[in-house]
């Protein structure tokens, strides 16, 4: 751990503070893109890359944090009506609390430094700073949360303050996940399991987490993310009602609430944006299910070639992807050692993951590294490449 954290802490409050310190991980989502959000199964891994929060408590309901990572101090009062958005990472502090005081009536504040220890983007920075000040102002108000609340009230500040329709893959892995183990979620009823590799017969990890750094950041709530939302929506509506449907609210329709058997019957009836958009979670569901049995037969190559799958399926059905991380993903693909890959996250900007072969760490970085510069030598000075392993869920130090 870092002691640029506490150097940072003293020169911004001084001495003498009782101080916690807490490690909300990153995640990525090996399988299972783009499905959360229509109630569809996912899988995820935390891992050893994240945000340290050191703080401590104050009487008057003041947060006060600052940032290594993000720029500006961030400084409102728990005890009021939280503020309107403000377009910075403070947001996301104020969401968290705007959802907490929906329950709870907060007394107590927190003033702290945060850092983020790889480049953001892709890779939920967002869900580890909510859910890492969801707990650290659980902590210093006795709120006693359970994990699941941690997740619930992350994912409402993100849904209702920010304004992004996502779904909950990212605050369950960056809570849930268990270093060795692929988290495995049906997000329409929240049943999980942590599912070791090689299942009954569990075996060491066969590879590394590489993470390639476009050097493309831009915000989630600035692309077409909520867009493809409303489209698959659109989708389970449209099927719905061809198959003569009782039809609720389209902000309440999930396309969990159809079949594939459904969509296929109207698929030529339908606008091909539509169709290609509910193929996407069909077929995402499937290689989730897939994919876990080949997790626990230890087979981590065919394991590998779901997650090559599922990104042909977010280009071509979900059509997402900038031109740089398409670019990266057909370079993993050409990589010797690279088992699978694809765009992290909601894939419109920021990284691309894969799984590597640990001996084959240094030829990939090199391959990887030459090819993508000479497309994009725009990039020199802000590619990075990174090899993580999966680690566990957010937690104090
Ligand atoms: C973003 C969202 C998640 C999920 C992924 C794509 O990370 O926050 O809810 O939809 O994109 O799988």
């Amino acid at each position: 751990m870092t002691d640029d954290l506490f150097t940072a802490y003293r020169t911004f409050f001084g001495k003498g503070d009782a101080l916690y310190r807490l490690f909300a991980p990153y995640r990525i989502c090996p399988l299972g893109a783009h499905v959360d959000h229509q109630h569809g199964l996912v899988s995820g891994f935390a891992f050893d890359s994240g945000i340290d929060f050191l703080f401590s408590e104050t009487e008057n309901g003041k947060v006060e944090m600052a940032s290594l990572t993000f720029e500006g101090l961030v400084t409102f009062n728990v005890q009021r009506p939280v503020e309107e958005r403000q377009g910075n990472w403070g947001d996301y502090l104020r969401g968290a609390i705007w959802a907490l005081q929906q329950d709870f009536r907060l007394e107590k504040g927190i003033k702290g430094i945060v850092k983020g220890s790889i480049p953001i983007g892709g890779l939920s920075s967002s869900a580890a700073l909510l859910c890492g000040f969801v707990m650290a102002v659980d902590k210093v108000n006795h709120l006693g949360l359970s994990r699941q609340q941690i997740i619930d009230y992350a994912s409402v500040a993100e849904r209702r303050y920010i304004d992004l329709n996502n779904g909950i893959l990212d605050q369950a892995c960056v809570v849930l996940c268990e270093a060795d183990k692929l988290l495995y979620l049906d997000t329409a009823t929240g049943e999980h399991r942590l599912v070791p590799f090689g299942g009954e017969n569990p075996k060491p990890l066969p590879f590394k987490l590489g993470i390639f750094f476009s050097g493309v950041t831009r915000r989630l709530t600035g692309t077409d993310y909520n867009l493809r939302v409303s489209e698959c929506k659109t989708a389970a509506w449209i099927i719905q009602a061809y198959e003569g449907k009782h039809l609720k609210e389209l902000g309440d329709t999930r396309l969990r609430d159809v079949s594939e058997e459904e969509l296929e019957r109207c698929s030529d009836r339908m606008p091909d944006r539509f169709a290609r958009r509910a193929r996407h979670f069909f077929t995402e569901c499937d290689r989730v299910t897939e994919g876990i049995k080949a997790w626990e037969d230890g087979d981590i190559e065919r394991f590998g070639q779901y997650v090559f799958d599922s990104c042909e399926s977010s280009m071509n059905n979900y059509e997402c992807g900038s031109p740089e991380l398409i670019a990266l993903y057909h370079i993993m693909r050409r990589t010797p050692g690279i088992y699978g890959g694809r765009f992290s996250g909601a894939g419109f900007k920021g990284a691309c993951i894969a799984l590597v072969d640990p001996s084959r760490q240094e030829e990939i970085r090199t391959f990887v590294t030459n090819e993508y510069l000479r497309e994009y030598p725009q990039y020199r000075d802000s590619f990075e490449i990174f090899f993580c392993n999966p680690a566990n869920g957010v937690d104090f130090l």
